[in-house]
């Protein structure tokens, strides 16, 4: 892949495609603003070398069409409060709108543009709507590392049309994310929630861990009998059968099992930990992997999200931006975000 710091950004536009699909409280405000957070170091190098950058994003899932909750506005708001001025966002991310704003920029302005997935050409990776995305931009940067593993097209076709770069945060979380590749062992995987592309996940994870630690819903899906499948002997339940929390004998016995690791790998909570009632087996597990030795590697999505909330980031080797990115990553998957970036170096050399 090409670097940043190889192009000469001064007086030229520059597409950065972001991932600010940012948790929204009930009231519609950020409530972790993390994934802004990790874009300014990329955002604040190219206002720096005088570049005006265009920041395009994906919120949530609107299936293209205008979803009003699902505006930047709230993660505009969020942006100035770290950029402060020089900063603006409109309505759209392709149209006469754009265009006109665009022609005006001047060096070191920063405009956000509306969200993506208002458009299903995104989502189909349409040849056409990514031609819109470039045509008013010198230079492409990928920063939006959890949207790596999705072909779409401001990841996928975007990168085909521009000399394009991966921005500081995605080129950390690949420098970070390697070092689970080729792990020292024993590697302890954990791994929690509910989505189905966990269970799947499982026999691969099974096949490269020493050994799976299971938890939360996750824990339903499983029928297979593998001795290195470690799932829960007590557990909270709800009526409706649905796992909330792991028991206080699975904490013990999922510790027994940490404490032999070198590399430890965490997807997905082991409770619904959102609420303090069943966080107990997240927070306690959480705690005691901090204070571990080994290489501590925390998938993003909401494992991330615990670790920020018990404030155990620091103690953690990598806390990854990218949920489901991350997964795919550290199974080794080659991600098409990456692909697409790693094509482009020999196309525009
Ligand atoms: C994420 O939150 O994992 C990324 O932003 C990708 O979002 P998606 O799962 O809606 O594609």
């Amino acid at each position: 892949m090409n670097s940043l710091k190889k192009f000469k950004f001064k007086n030229k536009y520059v597409l950065v495609r972001v991932d600010f699909n940012v948790p929204l409280d009930k009231k519609g405000k950020v409530k972790d603003n993390s994934r802004i957070k990790t874009a300014l170091p990329t955002i604040e190098y190219l206002i720096k070398k005088k570049a005006m950058v265009i920041l395009i994003t994906h919120l949530g899932k609107p299936k293209g069409k205008i979803v009003p909750e699902l505006k930047l506005d709230p993660v505009y708001k969020e942006l100035k409060k770290f950029l402060k001025k020089n900063v603006y966002k409109l309505n759209d991310c392709i149209g006469p709108e754009v265009d006109r704003f665009i022609d005006k920029m001047v060096p070191g302005e920063v405009v956000l543009l509306e969200n993506l997935r208002f458009y299903s050409e995104e989502e189909n990776n349409n040849k056409n709507f990514a031609l819109e995305l470039s045509k008013n931009a010198d230079y492409y940067v990928n920063d939006a590392f959890a949207t790596l593993h999705r072909k779409h097209a401001s990841v996928d076709t975007l990168a085909s049309l521009l000399p394009s770069a991966p921005g500081f945060l995605v080129e950390k979380e690949i420098k970070e994310l390697k070092k689970a590749l080729k792990p020292k062992k024993p590697l302890i995987w954990l791994i929690g929630g509910i989505k189905e592309d966990k269970y799947k996940a499982l026999k691969t994870i099974a096949k490269k861990a020493n050994f799976a630690l299971v938890g939360s819903g996750l824990v339903d899906l499983v029928k297979i009998k593998n001795k290195k499948i470690i799932l829960p002997v007590d557990f909270t339940k709800d009526k409706k059968n649905r796992h909330l929390d792991i028991g206080p004998k699975t904490i013990k016995l999922f510790k027994s099992y940490l404490k032999k690791a070198k590399t430890i790998i965490w997807n997905g909570p082991l409770g619904m930990f959102e609420k303090p009632k069943f966080a107990k087996g997240t927070k306690q597990i959480a705690n005691f992997i901090a204070k571990r030795k080994a290489v501590k590697i925390i998938g993003g999505g909401e494992s991330a999200e615990a670790i920020h909330k018990y404030k155990l980031t620091k103690k953690m080797t990598w806390v990854s931006t990218g949920g489901g990115a991350s997964l795919e990553f550290l199974l080794g998957k080659k991600l098409p975000g990456i692909e697409a970036l790693e094509k482009n170096q020999k196309k525009f050399k």
